[in-house]
C-alpha cells in the first residue's frame, strides 16, 4: 500500500477547523503538517485539496443491509451494494443490525451476518446483535457477543409477537448490559396502541399509505422512550435510543440528560427534512415509498429535532437505511397498508442531506456535522480513536469534499440497488469527491473505485460510560 499526501486542504475535526496536509501511510494517519510551514514527507500520491474539506468518514451505525424480512421479502442492498452507496455517500464504517431468528441462538444469527457481509462490504463494518426474542439463552448470548465483539444490542417496545420484548425482559437486558459494557439500542414505539390503532383502521376499510402514520402517534413514542428510559435508570445501564422521529420523545431524552443520565439520541435524515405529507404525495400509492417506522410526522417536530441537534439532545445521525423496491416489494400493500414493508434507504445521502440541511443553513457547524456523523457515533459504539476522527495513528478513513459543488439525488444515479429515492430531483451539496479507506482510494471524482470484499469486520471492545 502507497504513502498518500494530501495537500492543502481544510482538516474538520469535531472540535477544530485548521489548514493542515495530512501523510498517510501503511493505511494510517500518519503525520499532520499545520501550513504554511509544512515540511512534507514525498508521497506515492498526492491529492490537491485546495479550497476543499477534509473530514473523517462517516459512520452511520443504524443500518439494515441484506436483511430478512418475512417471506422471502429482504431488504434490496447487500453488503456489496449498499456499501457502496455509503462510501460514495461519505461514510467508510457501518454498524449493521445482525439479527438471530426465533430459536436460533446469537451466535448462529452472528455467523449468518459475518457471511453476508464477507467479501462483499467495501467499507468496514460492526454488528450490533438484535434481541428478536427473550429466552433463558439471552443474557449468556450477549456474553458471548460481547467476546465476538458485538457490544451492542437493540431491543424493541414495538412489534408484540414478532420483536417486541417486554419491560421485565428489557431491564433484565439492560442490567446485564450494564455488566458487560454493553450498550443497550431501543427501537421506542408503544407496540400494542399501534396494534389496536391498526385493527380499528384496517376494520373501517383505512387501507391507504398515510394511515401507516395516523395508526402509530407521537405520544407512543413518547411513553416508550420514557418507560424504557425509567428501565435503564433503574438498571444503572447506558441507553441508545434509535431513530428519534418526535418532539415528545426528544423531551424524554433532554430529561434523562439533564437528571445526568447517560441516555444517548440518534435521529436520521428523513426525520429532519420530510414530513407526513408526504404520505398523500400524488399519485395514488405513491406514499408507500415512505412507509417506514416510526412513521415522518408533521412539520414542527423536525424542528424540534434541529434544536435537539443544536442543544446536543441528538447525539448522533443514523440512516435505518433499509431499502425495499417501490415496484413489486412497497407494491405488495396496495390494499392493505400493513403490508408495506418498513424502511427507506438512506446510506448514500446521509452527509450530504445533513451538510444541506444542517451545515449549509447555517443551523451546525462543520465541526457539529462532523461530531453528528464520526466522532459522536466513534465514541459510543467502541471505535474511537481509530475511527472518527483526524488524528495521527488513526485509521485513514477520510472524505473530501468540495463545498463549491453541489449534486442531484436520484435514483437514476445512485449507487444503491433500490427503485427510488426519498429525495428525488433534491439539489445537496457535501457528496464526497475522494474517499478513503485505510489509505486506500475507494471514491474517485463520486465514483467507486474500490474493491468488494476490502472492508473489515470490527471488533467492538465494552465501553466504560
Ligand atoms: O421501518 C423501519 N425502520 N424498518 C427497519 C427496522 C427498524 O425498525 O429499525
Ligand atoms: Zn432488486
Ligand atoms: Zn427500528
Ligand atoms: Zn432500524
Amino acid at each position: 500500500m502507497g504513502s498518500v499526501l494530501i495537500k492543502h486542504g481544510t482538516l474538520v475535526t469535531a472540535t477544530d477547523t485548521f489548514a493542515a496536509d495530512l501523510f498517510i501511510d501503511a493505511g494510517r494517519i500518519a503525520w499532520i503538517g499545520m501550513r504554511p510551514d509544512a515540511n512534507c514527507p514525498e508521497a506515492d500520491t498526492v491529492i490537491d485539496a485546495t479550497g476543499k474539506y477534509v473530514l473523517p468518514g462517516g459512520i452511520d451505525v443504524h443500518t439494515h443491509l441484506d436483511m430478512p424480512l418475512r417471506g422471502d421479502l429482504r431488504s434490496v442492498d447487500d453488503f456489496e451494494t449498499g456499501t457502496i452507496a455509503a462510501a460514495c455517500g461519505g461514510t467508510t464504517t457501518i454498524i449493521d443490525y445482525a439479527a438471530h431468528s426465533h430459536g436460533e441462538s446469537m451466535e448462529q444469527g452472528f455467523e449468518t451476518w459475518r457471511q453476508k457481509a464477507e467479501g462483499k462490504a467495501v467499507i468496514d463494518y460492526g454488528f450490533h446483535m438484535t434481541l428478536s426474542e427473550f429466552t433463558d439463552q439471552t443474557l449468556h448470548g450477549m456474553e458471548r457477543m460481547v467476546e465476538q465483539g458485538v457490544s451492542s444490542f437493540k431491543v424493541f417496545t414495538a412489534y408484540p409477537g414478532r420483536m417486541m420484548i417486554d419491560d421485565a425482559a428489557i431491564l433484565k437486558v439492560l442490567k446485564q448490559a450494564k455488566k458487560l459494557g454493553a450498550l443497550v439500542c431501543v427501537h421506542a414505539e408503544n407496540g400494542h396502541i399501534i396494534d389496536v390503532l391498526v385493527e380499528e383502521a384496517l376494520h373501517a376499510g383505512q387501507i391507504a399509505p398515510q394511515y401507516h402514520a395516523l395508526t402509530r402517534p407521537s405520544i407512543g413514542e413518547g411513553e416508550a422512550t420514557h418507560r424504557v428510559i425509567t428501565l435503564a435508570e433503574i438498571a444503572g445501564a447506558p441507553l441508545y435510543v434509535v431513530h428519534i422521529s418526535c418532539c415528545e420523545a426528544i423531551q424524554e431524552i433532554a430529561a434523562a440528560k439533564q437528571r445526568g443520565l447517560p441516555v444517548y439520541g440518534e435521529t436520521c435524515p428523513q426525520y429532519l427534512l420530510l414530513s407526513v405529507d408526504c404520505y398523500y404525495l400524488p399519485p395514488e400509492f405513491e406514499g408507500a415509498k415512505y412507509v417506514m417506522s416510526p412513521p415522518l410526522r408533521e412539520r414542527p417536530h423536525q424542528e424540534c429535532l434541529w434544536q435537539a441537534i443544536q442543544t446536543g439532545v441528538v447525539d448522533t445521525i443514523g440512516t435505518d437505511h433499509c431499502p425495499f423496491h417501490f415496484r413489486g416489494q412497497k407494491e405488495l400493500g396496495r390494499q392493505d397498508f400493513t403490508k408495506i414493508p418498513n424502511g427507506g434507504p438512506g446510506i448514500e445521502t446521509r452527509m450530504s442531506l445533513l451538510y444541506t440541511g444542517g451545515v449549509e443553513t447555517g443551523r451546525i457547524t462543520l465541526n457539529r456535522f462532523v461530531d453528528l456523523t464520526a466522532t459522536g457515533p466513534a465514541k459510543l459504539f467502541g471505535l474511537y480513536p481509530q475511527k472518527g476522527t483526524i488524528v495521527p495513528g488513526s485509521d485513514a478513513d477520510l472524505a473530501i469534499i468540495d463545498p463549491s459543488i453541489a449534486t442531484i439525488i436520484s435514483a437514476m444515479t445512485h449507487n444503491s440497488h433500490v427503485d427510488y429515492s426519498l429525495y428525488e430531483g433534491m439539489r445537496v451539496k457535501g457528496m464526497p469527491e475522494y474517499v478513503f479507506l485505510r489509505g486506500e482510494l475507494i471514491v474517485r471524482e463520486g465514483k467507486f473505485v474500490g474493491k468488494s470484499g476490502s472492508g473489515r469486520f470490527l471488533k467492538r471492545p465494552p465501553v466504560s460510560r
